[in-house]
């Protein structure tokens, strides 16, 4: 989305000792999607990390296929670009379409670009091969918008990892979520915190130096 048209990194609106606030965006177009089920488990560890968090559910906050005519004035689309402005870091869900991110994550991201500056990025996928080719493209797609993304991500399969009553009975994957929730925020901090304070200073050889006002 352009600049001109949703307000972008505004340096002034937050204070450095505020809780980060981490947006969770779940992108399968299941009910019952495994992915987005994890992401809000991973979302209630992120709180017990000291974040503030919200969820995006694209499966029920449809976004209309972005185009460069389109009227921002639509009342999702409103709804949706507050909630990214509001956050510090994300969370994107996404099941392995294809070997790629699903087409309602993509076109979110489409309208966003200079909103993600500066901010960290981790990533789930719902996957019966890893999803590790789904978490690549995502990574280069958010390095185009200068976010940062978390080194490593969290893969899901629901035939192994999940028990009949969808209970994840898979420890290792407990494990990976515990440290995910705590590197996301310990990183999505250091990290705001850094943009934040670069934004604001004179100095010129800075990448947020192109970011301000
Ligand atoms: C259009 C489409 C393409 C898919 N492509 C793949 C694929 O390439 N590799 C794979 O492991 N699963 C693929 N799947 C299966 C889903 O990734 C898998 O069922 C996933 O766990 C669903 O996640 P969810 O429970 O969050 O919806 C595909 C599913 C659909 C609908």
């Amino acid at each position: 989305m352009s600049s001109s048209t949703y307000k972008t990194f505004n340096s002034n609106d937050k204070t450095s000792f505020a809780l980060l606030r981490v947006l969770g965006v779940g992108s399968s177009m299941r009910k019952e999607s495994f992915g987005t089920e994890t992401l809000r488990i991973v979302l209630g560890k992120v709180k017990e990390n000291g974040a503030e968090t919200r969820l995006l559910n694209l499966f029920e906050t449809p976004l209309p296929i972005y185009s460069s005519s389109i009227n921002s004035d639509n009342r999702l689309i409103r709804q949706v670009s507050d909630l990214v402005n509001w956050a510090d870091a994300f969370i994107l869900s996404t099941p392995d379409y294809h070997g790629s991110m699903s087409g309602s994550l993509k076109n979110f991201l489409d309208y966003f670009w200079s909103e993600f500056a500066g901010k960290t990025f981790g990533y789930i996928c719902s996957s019966h091969e890893k999803g590790l080719t789904v978490m690549d493209q995502i990574r280069t797609a958010i390095r185009q918008c200068y976010g940062w993304s978390l080194p490593y991500g969290l893969s899901i399969n629901s035939g192994i990892d999940f028990d009949d009553h969808r209970k994840i009975v898979n420890k290792q994957l407990v494990g990976r979520i515990n440290s995910f929730a705590r590197d996301l925020v310990v990183y999505g901090k250091l990290i705001n915190t850094q943009f934040r304070n670069d934004l604001n200073s004179k100095v010129e050889n800075s990448f947020a130096y192109h970011y301000r006002k």
